[in-house]
């Protein structure tokens, strides 16, 4: 093939180079198209834009495949740790024994925060939300890091990246606790990362709480398949504040506020609340279909469909599994999975649903994993925040190492031309208040 692309404006042609990636996926590179031809490209979404080069994780949409520094997804399930993920994406390598121990280490050395930090969460109502918690406690750990400035330096790199991502699950635990007026729990060191997580946010001042093995295997497995997935909305926020020269704890706070959305990582819990109200008001799912596919509805069936994805989504499928296992041991059954596998059977023979190529995405089943371990729904979106932190971090890192350009789209203006200024007296009345609906409305609404 050939390895420049051509483009013709006006009968001029212009010669791209043409990218290619290390699985064969091409990319034109514009980079010098404003500069050559005086136009830029436009693509909403960025859905057919490559914002980097990148060698941390592979997705094939077409095909559901789903890499780690090359290692498929369903290896890195059934064989790895989170622990030992977290090092895989920072660095792109599995680690040695030695490095593996070190590195838990300090995940040990560094699980408790700053006994001044615990003062913040009294600030917080118990009504804030924990996304919003979480990324207000990110930044304000930031205050406690000496290093973070000095990040050219390897050593001090990782441990912050240690800091971050072991001291996140102690912020998580925190902020649920403080949300239901039960004192915050300390961290233990002889517990690995998972069970450690459940200790905080499950034991009471007089009972420790000690997980099946079968819970703390599915909280791992949750975390490594959201630990990190290419260019998605909350990864490309992080890269995009890093590229500013902002610094690793900044920049996965709003890694943070990216993932919250109900389109990105809210939909996990979006699901459970859809699929208690399905159970609750015994909604007929044909009905519910039509609702979802009919435009004038601004609801959507939520778990369903992925901007890369265009076949099942290799971790929804590792879900689903994990759920039935789960369930069967710990929970006997669940209204709500036996609806989301008749809402997915219902949906998946569906001329809509096979038309657009949408099948259901790695929050379908998450949350009803999530239920079953007795994690409330509002701190669902938080455990995926938990997984996506390497990712976050690993992205953070290229960005930084490659020196990358400063993230800085160009637009194409549609307002007003140049006009005057009208001083208040002269102005009529003005209609720039009234609502506008988007094209495509709320991706999910409430129900009731
Ligand atoms: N329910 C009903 N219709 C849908 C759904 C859905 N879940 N998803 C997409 N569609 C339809 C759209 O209405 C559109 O139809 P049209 O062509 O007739 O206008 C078509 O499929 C394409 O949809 P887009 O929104 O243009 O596709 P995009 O790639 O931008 O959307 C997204 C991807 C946002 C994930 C979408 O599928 C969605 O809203 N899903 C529900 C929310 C969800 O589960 N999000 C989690 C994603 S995974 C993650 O972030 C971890």
């Amino acid at each position: 093939m050939s390895d420049t692309a051509k483009l013709n404006i006006d009968g001029t042609s212009y010669d791209l180079p043409v990218v290619v990636g290390t699985e064969g996926d091409r990319a034109m590179d514009i980079r010098k198209l404003r500069q050559t031809t005086g136009y830029v490209c436009l693509d909403d979404g960025f859905a057919n834009t490559g914002s980097c080069e990148s060698a941390i994780t592979f997705v094939d949409g077409e095909k559901g495949i789903l890499r780690y520094r090359g290692i498929p997804i369903q290896q890195l399930a059934t064989q790895s740790t989170f622990v030992e993920t977290c090092w895989l994406l920072i660095y792109g390598e599995l680690p040695t024994r030695e490095q593996l121990k070190a590195w838990s280490g300090l995940f040990t050395k560094y699980e408790m925060i700053h006994e001044g930090l615990y003062h913040h969460f009294d600030g917080f109502p118990s009504t804030g939300h924990p996304m919003a918690i979480l990324s207000a406690m990110i930044n304000a750990m930031s205050c406690y890091e000496p290093g973070l400035m000095e990040m050219e330096d390897a050593s001090t790199f990782q441990v912050s990246a240690a800091r971050l991502i072991s001291k996140l699950r102690t912020i998580a635990a925190a902020a649920y606790k403080a949300s239901i007026g039960q004192p915050i729990v300390y961290p233990k060191p002889h517990l690995d990362y998972c069970t450690n997580f459940l200790h905080m946010m499950f034991s009471i001042p007089y009972g420790d709480y000690e997980p099946e093995p079968e819970i703390v295997a599915a909280l791992q497995l949750i975390l490594i398949l959201h630990a990190d997935h290419e260019q998605n909305c909350s990864s490309s926020t992080v890269r995009m504040v890093a590229s500013s020269g902002a610094n690793l704890f900044a920049s996965c706070a709003a890694g943070v506020c990216a993932l919250w959305g109900p389109l990105h990582g809210g939909a996990n819990a979006a699901v459970v609340e859809m699929l208690q109200y399905l159970h609750d008001n015994k909604v007929d799912l044909k009905d519910y279909i039509a609702r979802v596919k009919d435009k004038n509805d601004p609801l959507r069936l939520m778990g369903f469909g992925h901007r890369v994805y265009k076949t099942y989504d290799p971790r929804a499928n590792i879900m689903k599994a994990t759920a039935d296992k789960l369930l069967a041991k710990v929970k006997g059954n669940d209204p709500l999975l036996e609806i989301a596998k008749r809402l997915e059977d219902v949906a998946l023979k569906d001329k809509y649903f096979i038309d657009r190529n949408l099948y259901p995405n790695v929050d379908f089943y998450s949350g009803v994993i999530l239920r079953a371990m007795g994690i409330p729904v509002n701190m669902f979106t938080v455990i995926f925040a938990m997984g996506r932190m390497p990712g976050w971090i690993a992205n953070w890192k290229e960005q930084y190492d490659s020196g990358g350009a400063l993230y800085r789209p160009r637009q194409i203006y549609t307002g007003q031309s140049e006009r005057d200024y009208t001083p208040i007296a002269e102005r009529g009345t003005s209609d720039c208040l009234a609502p506008k609906v988007s094209k495509k409305g709320r991706p999910y609404c409430e129900l009731k």
